[in-house]
């Protein structure tokens, strides 16, 4: 096997000249003892290998079945058949190894999500999911070409972390402690003291303390890494392990970081259209075919492409929480007694029906809200003139809901201290971010980017289980 093999996306790119190609993948389908389908995941598409039975041993071709594992040599010949433009003529096969056709669970048909779930080591060789993983590969490419592109530094914040201030949800805690029996303190409870590292440690929920830290030195950076939420919701828009952005950058406000969101979005969206056509258009049929199976009121109105299309080229709605309460307090679904939470007062925070309906029904593009209040947003969020308002802004996105949260930050010392009182946060365990407002303190901002909201925004997926390799949820880590 000295000669270089080609991909199957190579070989499809060439003219056919009789050349000799060889090629290693997975058959997807053996048709008349004659077409074998090879996908190497380089592409959504197949070769054709075309085999002469007569040529081969029985034992070999017993073995060609789908899901086998070949290597494949033999000519480059412009196809007879209809589909592809070229196929190789089989002169040389070896079986690395082969699938017992009895028992491979992926067949060449029509398999449920919820059956591949349980299949997460085997279901990148369906279409689908080899599509999604490539898309969630060239979207993440296009997050650090974007952020390197303009001036940012890739900042890698810790994933334990000891800060517990955050506020951003449940926390899976990081012990060596022996379960069984943990030291104890004199007052009965366990003495993290004799822990690993000495106290409380969890994973991180975020990591934007931490980048805040770096902007305040670097300029603008960007973290890109896994968080850890232990709520215990099974929706189809939280993963307890997921991916998230998170830009930081000094000397912006919340317009700037508005504006950079808005422009980041964008041009991520516009990267994938440019450069993964094959399998968005693959991805928009799917979608297709799935929404002619629903009612008429939940099918979305346009084609998946198009839809990247209008947020890549439109603006975005900006409007602030106090604008959003007036029209959801004036709105059918509202008036009605539709929603299961009712509008009623200021300063409720908003449910995803609301999100929903301000993005999918009132303005039907993407929507930033900002200038929510004060009692709902966490404590590092910078405090507006009225006293009751902080400038947070989160994009909510149709078919998705919050895509992005993010937030002008507090840079004020005496301020800042205060809320932190206010909340009862010990301020000693911040004592390092206060820090960042006693020596060189400036107006800074971020936002936080969920990565796999934005690749089921990308791929029309509907379960955020279905666009990350193995999802992470409660009763629920198999692989
Ligand atoms: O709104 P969140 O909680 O914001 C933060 O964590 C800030 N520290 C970000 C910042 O300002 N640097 O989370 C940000 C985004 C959400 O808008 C959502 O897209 C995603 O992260 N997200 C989740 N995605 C999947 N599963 C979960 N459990 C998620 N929780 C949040
Ligand atoms: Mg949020």
């Amino acid at each position: 096997m000295s000669m270089k093999t080609s991909s199957v996306t190579e070989l499809l790119s060439l003219a056919a000249t009789g050349q000799e190609v060889t090629v290693n993948g997975w058959v997807k389908a053996f048709r008349s003892n004659r077409f074998i389908a090879l996908n190497d995941g380089s592409t959504l598409r197949n070769i054709q290998c075309v085999v002469d039975f007569e040529k081969f041993e029985e034992d070999i071709l017993k073995q060609i079945s789908t899901g086998a594992a070949l290597w494949v040599k033999g000519v480059l010949v412009e196809s007879q058949g209809r589909g592809q433009s070229v196929e190789i003529q089989v002169n040389d096969i070896r079986i690395h190894g082969g699938a017992n056709p009895e028992n491979y669970p992926i067949q060449p048909k029509k398999h449920s999500m919820e059956f591949l779930r349980e299949q997460a080591h085997l279901r990148v060789r369906t279409n689908t999911f080899a599509a999604v993983m490539r898309l969630r590969s060239a979207l993440a490419f296009a997050i650090h070409h974007y952020f390197q592109k303009n001036g940012f530094y890739y900042m890698h914040s810790p994933i334990i972390t000891g800060s517990d201030a955050e506020g951003a949800g449940e926390m899976f805690r990081v012990t060596t402690l022996d379960p069984k029996s943990p030291p104890q303190t004199s007052e009965g409870t366990v003495d993290f003291g004799q822990d690993f590292f000495g106290k409380e440690t969890n994973l991180t929920v975020s990591g934007q303390l931490e980048a805040e830290a770096y902007a305040m030195g670097l300029g603008k950076v960007y973290t890109f890494g896994p968080t850890f939420r232990a709520e215990n919701s099974n929706t189809s828009r939280h993963l307890a392990e997921f991916w998230m952005i998170e830009p930081e950058m000094a000397f912006y406000d919340l317009q700037d970081n508005m504006n950079l969101a808005e422009d980041f979005i964008k041009n991520i969206i516009e990267y994938v259209l440019e450069h993964c056509e094959e399998d968005l258009q693959f991805l928009q049929k799917r979608l297709e075919d799935e929404e002619k199976s629903k009612p008429q009121h939940e099918r979305s109105s346009m084609p998946l492409i198009e839809k990247l299309e209008f947020v890549s080229r439109n603006e975005f709605k900006r409007i602030t929480y106090t604008e959003a309460i007036e029209i959801l307090k004036n709105s059918k679904p509202n008036k009605k007694k539709k929603f299961q939470y009712l509008i009623e007062e200021w300063g409720i925070d908003l449910q995803s029906e609301h999100e929903r309906y301000l993005v999918e029904k009132h303005f039907n593009c993407p929507v930033i809200l900002y200038d929510y209040p004060a009692k709902i947003k966490a404590f590092y969020m910078r405090l507006n003139e009225d006293g009751k308002t902080v400038r947070a802004m989160d994009i909510l996105f149709p078919g998705i809901g919050e895509i992005v949260g993010g937030s002008q930050r507090e840079e004020r010392l005496e301020v800042l201290q205060e809320k932190i009182k206010a909340l009862g946060i010990d301020e000693k365990e911040l004592w390092w971010y206060l820090d960042l407002r006693r020596y060189g303190t400036a107006e800074h901002s971020g936002f936080g980017l969920g990565f796999e909201r934005m690749v089921q925004f990308v791929t029309g997926m509907g379960n955020i289980r279905d666009v990350i390799p193995f999802p992470r949820t409660p009763q629920n880590a198999e692989f």
